[in-house]
């Protein structure tokens, strides 16, 4: 039911209205990604502090009533959080919530894909950067991992759930498999999605060299399989959708640092601790779990929530105009992406 008092958009002092919103469920990860986990973190989030699965839906159920019809499950690793599931089938049935979706490295999804769609979800985002199982063993510090990610793409899209793939193109590291990626894509029928290497590592590695840019990815798939033709796009979405002149296959491009895409930006972001961030490059962020737990109605709730979201800063687009990009301005594993 929605509440009669105080339903409205959220609206930054941009002009930007938040529709879509990313919940991490844990800081965790199965995976060591060089460009996201630090490797030896000694300050994983206390698991007493996490938001319950019932929190959680409370918050959704408000953020619904200010305009939210999207959510993105994410984590760290939001599959190593035990009956996810649970989860997806809560939030499924808050009134205004059109999609669900998951952001996951993969490694455990296969045996979770059957369960994952009885309980309503819609899509997943497959982290996938390589294709050569060393490699892979380099990036991400486990063994063995490419063939489970790429048996867990395969239950997911035999399981009717939409697939895309996100792949994080670092100079030096991967470059050389764009090609293949583009192929990928047009042999499974998922979507690969090229990312911008954004300097929200937990490692300190990132320089503005190892950008390998959307031009640059373009490019090598113009050269090396066919001229790539531009969708409509949806202009909420970062990702730039292309398809080939032949119609096999979809590349989308997040070119977060050469073509940043603030002005549009319509996501708000909630780590596992409950904290809001209306921007991936805002520092601490808000406690909303405190006001959940100390507040009186979901009201105020709402007008807290309404003032953080009036606050939103710009975005990485005002902080390359300064010049003052540097590496780990945030830490992506806490908030997901
Ligand atoms: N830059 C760009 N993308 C990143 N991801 C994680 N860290 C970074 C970064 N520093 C991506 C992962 C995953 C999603 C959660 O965010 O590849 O797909
Ligand atoms: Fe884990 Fe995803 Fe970060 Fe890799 S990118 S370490 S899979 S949270």
């Amino acid at each position: 039911m929605k509440s009669p008092i105080l339903n409205q958009n959220m609206e930054d002092e941009f002009g930007r209205t938040a529709k879509k919103l990313r919940i991490s469920v844990t800081d965790r990860c199965n995976m060591r990604c060089v460009y996201c986990m630090p490797y030896n973190n000694t300050t994983w989030f206390d698991q007493d502090n996490l938001l319950s699965y019932e929190q959680i839906f409370h918050i959704v159920t408000i953020f619904a009533d200010l305009g939210v019809d999207n959510i993105k499950i994410t984590g760290g690793e939001p599959t190593v959080r035990p009956k996810i599931e649970n989860l997806v089938k809560l939030l499924s049935g808050v009134d205004g919530i059109k999609s669900i979706s998951m952001t996951t490295n993969g490694l455990l999804l296969k045996d979770k894909v059957k369960q994952l769609k009885e309980s309503g979800l819609q899509s997943v985002n497959i982290s996938l950067d390589t294709f050569s199982e060393y490699r892979f063993k380099s990036m991400t510090g486990i063994d063995g991992g490419l063939k489970k990610v790429l048996d867990s793409i395969d239950a997911a899209q035999r399981a009717d759930l939409k697939v895309k793939i996100n792949s994080v193109i670092i100079r030096g590291w991967n470059d050389d498999e764009v090609t293949e990626f583009a192929r990928f894509s047009r042999e499974t029928g998922v979507t690969v999605k090229f990312i911008e290497f954004m300097p929200l590592d937990g490692t300190g590695v990132w320089n503005s060299n190892l950008v390998f840019s959307k031009r640059e990815t373009m490019d090598v798939i113009s050269r090396d399989v066919q001229k790539l033709v531009p969708l409509d796009n949806d202009k909420s979405d970062p990702a730039r959708l292309y398809a080939f002149e032949d119609k096999k296959g979809i590349i989308g491009f997040i070119p977060s640092i050469t073509e940043p895409f603030c002005n549009n930006c319509d996501r708000i972001r909630i780590n596992s601790e409950g904290r809001l961030f209306t921007c991936l490059f805002e520092k601490q962020g808000y406690d909303l779990k405190y006001v959940l737990q100390n507040r009186k109605s979901d009201n105020d709730i709402k007008k807290f929530i309404l003032e953080c979201v009036k606050k939103k800063p710009e975005g990485i687009v005002s902080i390359i105009k300064s010049n003052a990009l540097k590496p780990t301005m945030n830490v992506m594993h806490t908030i997901g992406g």
